[in-house]
């Protein structure tokens, strides 16, 4: 944006004529829920899984000790130690396998597909079950247990898509691991955490906690040997 506009209404209108209102509406209320809903939702996710696997947890807590030592920094971030943190990108990526939050995806196919002996006839609605294939054994290992070390023998997998895939892939996906890690590397040098009140996670149809997971947070005490 020029600074001229000042919002994405707006910005919309002046340089985008040929939208139509529902393109619109479309892209705003798409980056509310991409912006708003899905990362945080992704953050709740990833405190209630780490909650339920001290090992992880602490395994981070580590990581992040680790890299704030090696470069003497007092508590920020540097871009370097956000690009090496290999276990931080195992739990947001292991999150976002199993949390699910985008459980498919719409697409049209622009022509005739054979697939697996079918054709799926040009201008038909595909709908990709993303869940599906994060929960596909075949694979992921034991793929209902929350296990981030999977990632550190992997590295990647096909059947990995939270963010889509293909040219219409999430624009925001780099933004949300990054926020996703400042708030979890804050928060776990920090704080630790327990459930106040027994909740769990739901798809309706997106994925919600129905009690907004409480939690009750304490400080992490300064160990002064
Ligand atoms: C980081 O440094 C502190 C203070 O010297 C030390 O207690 C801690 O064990 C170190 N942690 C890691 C993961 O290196
Ligand atoms: C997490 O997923 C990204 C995107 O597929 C991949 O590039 C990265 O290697 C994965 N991280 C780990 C630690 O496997
Ligand atoms: C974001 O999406 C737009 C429109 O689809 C595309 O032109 C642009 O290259 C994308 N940017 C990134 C960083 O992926």
């Amino acid at each position: 944006m020029d600074g001229k506009e000042s919002d994405l209404i707006q910005y919309h209108l002046k340089n985008n004529p040929s939208l139509s209102m529902q393109s619109i509406c479309d892209s705003v209320i798409g980056l509310i829920f991409a912006t708003l809903f899905n990362t945080q939702i992704s953050v709740a996710l990833a405190m209630y899984f780490l909650g339920q696997c001290p090992k992880a947890l602490q395994q981070l807590r580590e990581e992040f000790q680790q890299k704030m030592n090696d470069t003497g920094t007092t508590g920020k971030l540097t871009w370097d130690d956000y690009k090496n943190m290999e276990f931080c990108e195992s739990v947001i990526n292991e999150t976002l396998r199993f949390g699910n939050i985008v459980p498919g995806l719409w697409r049209k196919t622009l022509s005739d597909i054979d697939f697996k002996g079918y054709t799926i006839p040009q201008g038909t609605t595909v709908m990709p079950n993303i869940a599906a294939m994060h929960l596909d054994p075949s694979a992921f290992e034991n793929p209902n247990i929350f296990d981030p070390w999977r990632w550190l023998v992997m590295k990647k997998s096909n059947n990995w898509m939270p963010f889509g895939g293909g040219v219409r892939q999430c624009n925001g996906s780099e933004i949300a691991r990054m926020e996703i890690a400042v708030f979890l590397r804050h928060l776990i040098l920090n704080y630790n955490w327990e459930l106040d009140e027994p909740d769990h996670p739901i798809a309706f149809p997106l994925i919600t906690f129905p009690k907004d997971l409480p939690i009750r947070i304490h400080p992490l005490v300064e160990k002064t040997a």
